[in-house]
């Protein structure tokens, strides 16, 4: 049985008093109640905490991991941070293609391919967001976006790279809006998104690479989720903000 993946993103929320009064209060609390997780668990906070928070979290099973990076090496990119700049700090897990970055920052898959492979040149481990639009869905086009998602970024590394890659399936209609996607649509989506990993990279790799669910995952529907079969953890954003839920979300 695969060790299921809970990830926090926390976005662009908490300040640095806030990121650190939430992990240390977060440890304590694993720990006073015994809480066996039994999950990796992956908190992503701002560039900015990234360091201290990775610094709290050394000797412990939790794991940071950056939102974002830039897709060139080094240079006149103000404002930018690197890949080799994350890595110098300690972090080793990037997140790279949220559909916020696509759409607010109008990333593409050109550019994400580009992130992609610096990421790797430096080692990080990637965890890939794919995902369609509710117009999309609407139109019964959510297979091709996803296949044509993947074939242009993820699917030009090798095996061996992609054994850095963790997939995490986000339909866009479905993050921040509550409106979650049903357990049968999003492992419908996660079985496709397997067999297209199969085609591909045969059946190893299929078995093996950890395929995510995002969108309005609550303490309350996680559990769900988390039982179907091609559904290996999920990328939680609001609920991860608030100690409480996210604790029941681990233990679901
Ligand atoms: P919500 O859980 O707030 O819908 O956000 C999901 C998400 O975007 C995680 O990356």
């Amino acid at each position: 049985m695969k060790k299921k993946i809970v990830i926090a993103n926390w976005k662009m929320n908490y300040d640095l008093h806030e990121t650190t009064f939430f992990i240390r209060n977060f440890l304590k609390i694993i720990f006073e109640r015994k809480i066996n997780h039994n999950k990796k668990i992956i908190i992503s906070p701002s560039f900015p905490f990234l360091y201290i928070s990775n610094q709290i979290l050394q000797g412990t099973s939790l794991r940071i991991s950056a939102q974002n990076v830039h897709h060139m090496d080094k240079g006149s990119y103000t404002g930018e941070v690197s890949a080799s700049m994350l890595k110098s700090i300690g972090i080793s897990k990037v997140i790279l293609g949220h559909s916020e970055r696509r759409g607010f920052f109008f990333e593409k898959n050109d550019v994400l391919l580009k992130k992609i492979k610096i990421s790797l040149k430096y080692g990080l481990k990637i965890i890939f967001c794919i995902g369609e639009t509710e117009t999309e869905r609407k139109k019964d086009q959510q297979f091709d976006i996803i296949k044509n998602q993947l074939e242009k970024t993820v699917f030009h590394c090798s095996p061996d790279e992609i054994k850095l890659f963790c997939i995490a399936y986000e339909p866009i209609w479905a993050i921040g809006t509550g409106k979650n996607a049903t357990y049968k649509q999003a492992q419908t989506m996660h079985e496709f998104i397997r067999y297209l990993f199969l085609k591909k990279y045969g059946e190893y790799i299929s078995n093996q690479i950890y395929i995510l669910y995002g969108g309005s995952i609550t303490d309350l529907n996680a559990k769900y989720f988390f039982l179907q079969k091609d559904i290996d953890g999920g990328l939680v954003g609001n609920s991860s903000l608030k100690m409480e839920k996210f604790l029941k979300i681990i233990k679901s």
